[in-house]
């Protein structure tokens, strides 16, 4: 008998073993791919007497951004809106850290007047900010008129931070140094401006993220007209693209988008803890003190946007618009009249 027969029934079992070791392979090496160059974890920086507000803190990238920040023990606004689930937020991120000055507050960015009662909150019991995270959106939303007539998108994820930014300022600029971090996406390189949009007219039909990369490059170009505002203030503003992450994004899409996102997501996403890296580097690292008006990627470098997102003219315009649309051209304090 020859003697190669004799391992015949072996050869499943050693196609098995090759199959298996490549996929322990890619793992590892997606998973090395996926840690970035800046860890949290070694970064020393306390926060002892500062203040944060992070939006949309409750689950995904926010919660462990505020988690982070309470670790460094920060007084930490959880800005949601839901009572349900920031109160939850709120519980176990205290748990987590020890922090008690967690604390949670009510804020709907697709709301003007959320966004309003909001801040005069804030400017009642805070006397100083030094982080504010713009994290808090939607995609994939139905594309409805809030009741103050503008279109959802647009309000939830680029008029709401717009409003709450420029009116959280002049505490900001109380602070020695203060930093502005908006949570954009690399999706903001499909994204268009089409005035069209604020009020809900001319959507785009069929393409279920097209609103949603469209308020991302807004939050690309609102970074560097406020940048620009911001020259001498001490109070500086970056972008941020978090990675590809697995959490929640996806739960106004479809059950078998959300299907396949979650199952290719297992094997090659980031989870939010590592999607919060990129922004927790842009609010706290010794690396980006002074540094503004940047795009930081998923892996914590200076990456060039777009170049719609660069595009000045196009950024001052989409102010103008904002800033007369959420009416902070007529009001320009927090205080409701
Ligand atoms: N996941 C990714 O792959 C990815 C990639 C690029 C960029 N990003 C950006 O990362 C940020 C965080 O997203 P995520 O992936 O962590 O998504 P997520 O898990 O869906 O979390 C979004 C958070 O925003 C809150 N939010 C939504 N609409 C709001 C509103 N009108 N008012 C107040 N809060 C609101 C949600 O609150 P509720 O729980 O109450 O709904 C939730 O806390 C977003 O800016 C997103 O564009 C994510």
């Amino acid at each position: 008998m020859e003697l190669s027969l004799l391992f015949l029934p072996l050869r499943p079992l050693t196609s098995h073993l090759v199959c298996l070791a490549v996929s322990v392979v890619l793992f590892l090496i997606v998973k090395l791919q996926r840690r970035g160059r800046w860890r949290p974890r070694e970064c020393p920086v306390d926060l002892n007497g500062k203040t944060a507000i992070v939006t949309g803190a409750n689950t995904g990238i926010g919660r462990y951004i505020a988690q982070d920040l309470a670790q460094r023990n920060a007084r930490v606004i959880l800005a949601c809106r839901s009572l349900e689930r920031g109160g939850r937020a709120e519980r176990e991120i205290r748990r987590r850290t020890g922090n008690n000055n967690v604390h949670l507050r009510i804020l709907d960015t697709s709301s003007m007047e959320s966004v309003r009662k909001f801040v005069e909150q804030i400017k009642k019991e805070e006397k100083r900010l030094d982080i504010l995270v713009n994290n808090a959106a939607g995609s994939g939303l139905k594309e409805t008129i809030t009741s103050e007539g503008l279109g959802l998108s647009i309000a939830t994820n680029h008029l709401g931070p717009f409003l709450l930014t420029n009116l959280l300022l002049d505490l900001m600029k109380c602070s020695q140094s203060a930093r502005i971090v908006n949570v954009s996406s690399m999706n903001h390189k499909k994204g268009k401006i089409d005035i069209r949009h604020f009020k809900g007219e001319n959507l785009p039909r069929f393409q279920v993220a097209a609103m949603y990369n469209n308020t991302k490059l807004m939050n690309m170009l609102f970074t560097r007209e406020l940048c620009n505002r911001l020259h001498h203030t001490g109070v500086t503003v970056n972008a941020v693209h978090p990675g590809v992450v697995m959490t929640e994004i996806l739960r106004d899409y479809n059950l078998l988008l959300r299907i396949i996102f979650n199952l290719i997501g297992i094997f090659f996403f980031k989870s939010s803890e590592e999607g919060a890296v990129s922004t927790i580097y842009c609010a706290v690292s010794k690396e980006m003190e002074g540094v503004s008006g940047k795009y930081i990627d998923s892996d914590c470098s200076v990456t060039l946007p777009s170049p719609t997102a660069q595009d000045q003219a196009l950024a001052k315009k989409l102010w103008d618009i904002s800033e007369s649309l959420t009416g902070l051209d007529k009001r320009t304090t927090g205080e409701s009249s």
